[in-house]
Formats: structure tokens, sequence, C-alpha cells
């Protein structure tokens, strides 16, 4: 077992900030120390192993992105990233656990769909890694299966009210569902957008001529976001389910999130990075010399991006800040544009939907930090400290203490990277073109240690696929 030391850093938790000498030993945190403590009247730096100077920079706890699709089916084809490619990618960006979505669909039975996910991570990734389980076939069999997930190291699921025919459930699963969910205390997750009434306006839209990848952010109207966060909330509520709502973009649905918090419920949402920055108007409607006004595919992800003018993005900062929202994922789920992206040449709608962001959380959320619209310690809270609270991880995850795993991050407040493609590629995620690219990123991740081990250092990977576990998670610890 090796002794690690970082040493000469500020150590910044959900609550506060202090200097502080993070001692790991072996795959656990052994102590929090006044700097440059002593064990036996020696140096502790001389003592150990390793050493990871982190003077004059942050130490955190590793992120947590606790909503990734690695290798997911969707449109005809699969998220372009593995969990070997994914994870070392999260690793790269100060991302040390996440949470993926195992995919049980209509007609399959949930532990075959479980089973299937741990095949394609188990020995693939860089950093631990939990699931959550998708319910696309809610039918006495999968009800009956969701009452073991616990036992499996599940504690969420996901219930899908839009992707008629794929994913989609229809109200009276949603009950059952969330019937099984207030029974067993495991989380309901939901992607909350009316579907049915989607597929119509899409249709509309493509018989009209209207293909353009813009068209999808005018399909996926606001007001059906609103509509299927509210019918959610009150079935959660009538059957006391805890309620996630993933990916929430429009303002109208996070003030549908509030009131129900308002009132003391067990009701939560996330955002997304894309739902913070980039908008309908510039990104779903982009031009580029190379793809014309397809150019925007690259943005095609559901919920879909908002309108600047109508204020979404500066709403979800808000809540952000508020707790109306309570934390920030990242959605990943990339397609290249080349042979996945352009199967919706002719039709928005036959575009995959879902962008790659699992390497740039970390960073994005800093520069709310730089720009003043969060605190460093909220930008802890909402990346990891929350995420493992509200999935069940905390105490092992979440949280620079003795006992907790071995997980951290140096993070250089000088550092600075400009994100690029081609000739200046910043990213590691397996994608032919970068939904970030030209954004400026003050902050950077130098350091990543999981469970114990200096994966990431001062540019260079040091980790090796299989390095990460599998997680297995508790009922969530977010619930009041
Ligand atoms: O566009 C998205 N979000 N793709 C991934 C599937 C989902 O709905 O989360
Ligand atoms: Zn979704
Ligand atoms: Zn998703
Ligand atoms: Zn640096």
């Amino acid at each position: 077992m090796s002794t690690t030391l970082i040493t000469g850093g500020t150590v910044v938790s959900a609550t506060g900030r202090a200097e502080a000498d993070v001692l790991i030993d072996g795959a656990t945190i052994a102590a929090v120390l006044a700097p440059g403590s002593q064990l036996l009247g020696t140096d502790l730096a001389a003592s150990v192993d390793t050493v990871v100077d982190a003077t004059g920079k942050y130490v955190i706890p590793g992120g947590i992105d606790a909503h990734t699709h690695m290798e997911l089916p969707f449109g005809g084809t699969n998220a372009s990233d593995t969990f070997e490619t994914g994870t070392r990618a999260a690793a790269w960006g100060g991302t040390t656990t996440i949470i993926d979505f195992a995919v049980q669909r209509y007609g399959e039975r949930v532990q075959d769909g479980l089973a299937a996910w741990h095949a394609k991570a188990e020995g693939e990734c860089a950093i631990d890694y939990g699931f959550h389980q998708i319910i696309g076939g809610i039918d006495d069999d999968s009800l009956a299966a969701m009452r073991g997930l616990l036992d499996e190291g599940i504690s969420s699921f996901k219930l899908f009210m839009a992707y008629p025919g794929v994913f989609y459930s229809d109200d009276a699963q949603v009950l059952k569902a969330m019937q099984v969910s207030a029974e067993t205390g495991l989380l309901t997750m939901m992607h909350a957008e009316n579907g049915p009434a989607i597929d119509v306006l899409a249709a509309q839209l493509a018989d009209a001529g209207k293909i353009a990848p813009s068209y999808h952010g005018v399909a996926r109207a606001w007001q059906l976001e609103e509509e299927a966060t509210h019918r959610a909330i009150m079935i959660a509520n009538l059957t006391g389910a805890p309620l996630y709502v993933v990916h929430v973009s429009a303002k109208q649905a996070v003030e549908q999130l509030a009131a129900a918090r308002d009132k003391g419920w067990n009701v939560f949402g996330e955002t997304c990075p894309q739902y913070l920055y980039l908008s309908l108007e510039e990104q779903l409607g982009a031009f580029s010399a190379e793809w014309g006004q397809f150019e925007g595919a690259k943005w095609v992800c559901s919920t879909p991006l908002r309108s600047r003018a109508e204020g979404h993005q500066d709403h979800m900062w808000q809540a952000l800040r508020t707790n109306d929202l309570q934390m920030v994922s990242t959605d990943h789920c990339p397609f290249c544009m080349k042979g996945q992206k352009d199967l919706g040449l002719a039709d928005f709608r036959a575009i995959p939907n879902g962008i790659g962001s699992v390497e740039h959380r970390m960073d994005l959320m800093y520069q709310g930090v730089v720009t003043g619209r969060i605190t460093l310690e909220r930008w802890v809270e909402l990346t990891s400290t929350t995420p493992a609270r509200m999935f069940g991880l905390y105490g092992r995850k979440g949280v620079i203490q003795p006992g907790a795993d071995g997980d951290a991050v140096v993070y250089d407040p000088s550092g600075h990277t400009s994100i690029g493609y081609g000739d200046g590629r910043t990213h590691h995620m397996n994608m032919d073109h970068s939904a970030w690219e030209g954004f400026e990123i003050d902050g950077h991740v130098d350091t990543v240690v999981s469970r114990g081990r200096v994966i990431v250092d001062a540019g260079r990977y040091l980790g090796s696929k299989g390095d990460g576990r599998f997680l297995r998670r508790g009922l969530s610890q977010y619930l009041v």
C-alpha cells in the first residue's frame, strides 16, 4: 500500500475552505492535516511514497458526473464513447466517478439489461462507476425486477415521458413505477417532456419541409417540458415517490420544481452545462462552411437548447444559486458528425440526440466561480458533494475526510485552456468535433487522484483501463 500526500493547497468543501495537507493511505483518505504536519518528528512529506505539490492551488473532492451514456444505443447508432474512452476523458477533466444508465428496453428483462451494462463496463473504466437503471418497458415483470435493484447496488431508475416507441412510458406506467419508488425508496429520475405531443409537432415541421436541426428545438417547446415536469411532480406526490428531474432546460420547468420544493416535497432537479451556456439561436441555429445549416446538429440533444432571448440560461444559473436546482451533470451522450449525426441530414428527427461534455464539466462550472455566479464552495457542492448525497455515495465520495475514498483533484486557478478541435484538439472524448470549441477556460485540472492513485498529472495520463470499480450505491441521502 502506498501513501500520497497532497501538500500546500487550499482544501475546498461544500461548506468551506482551509489550508491543509491531505494524506492518502492506500485507496483511502487517512487524514486532513495542518500544513506541514510532522510524523514522529520528521516532515510527513519525507516519509510518504508520493508528494503532490498543490501550492497556490485548490484541492477538491473528485468530480461526480451522475448522468452519462457511454455506448448508449440511440437513433440507430451507439454513443461514440466506450466506457474506456469516456471514463478516461472524464478523468482528464477532474471527474473520478460517473453514474451511467443501464438500459432495459420494452420486451427485455431488467436483469438482462443490467447484466449487459456490467459486461460493457467491467474492466474498462479509468474511474469508479455506478449505474442507474433505465426502465424502458414497464410491465409486471419489470416492476417486480425493480424491487430487486437495491440489492444490485442500484438506488435510482430513469423513466421517459418522451421518445414514444423507444423508451416512453405512459402516465399509467409512470404511476405504477412511482408506486414501486415510494415503496422501495428508489429515486425516480424523470425525462420530463411530453413525447407524443413533440412527435406531432416534429412531424408537422418535417412535412412542411422544415428539416434543419434548429427545428428540433422548435418542436420540443418549453410548454411541453413545463407540462411534463408538472405531471411528473403531481404523480410523484400522489404516490409518495421521491422525484429527480434530469436535464432541466426550461425556466418554466424550474418554476414547477421550485413550487413543489416550496411545499416541502421530495422533488429535485439537475441541469447540464449546455443549458447554462448554449442556446437555440447561437448553436442549434449555427451555420458553417463545412456543414451549412446542419452545423446545428452538433447541439441536438433533449431536452433541447433553449432561446437566449427568453432568458432560460440566466434562470438556470439563478436556480443553481437558490438551490431550486441541486446539481450539474453532463448527460454526456456523444455522437460524431460523420456517420452518426449525419443520419439526420435530410430530417432533424433522425439526428441522434446528445452532446459530449464529460471532460469539461468541472472546468465549465468553475467559470461560474470566475464570473461570480456561484461560490467556490457551491462549485464543489454542485459537481461532487450533492451528486454523492443524491445518489447514495456520500461519505465514501463527494468529500475530503478521513475514511473517504482517496479521490481528489488539484485545480490550478491560474491555468487557462482555449478549447479547440482539429490541430488544436484539447479533449480526449471519442468525437470528431467539440460542442465547446472556442470556449476560453480559466482554471485547470492539474492532478487527479483516484482511490489513492495519481492517474492524471501535469498533462500526462498515468492510469490504466480497469482501474475503476463498480460502486454499489445506497438509498439517496438527500431526501427530507
Ligand atoms: O439528448 C440526450 N439527452 N440524449 C441522451 C438520452 C437522454 O434523454 O438523456
Ligand atoms: Zn433524458
Ligand atoms: Zn441522458
Ligand atoms: Zn495547469
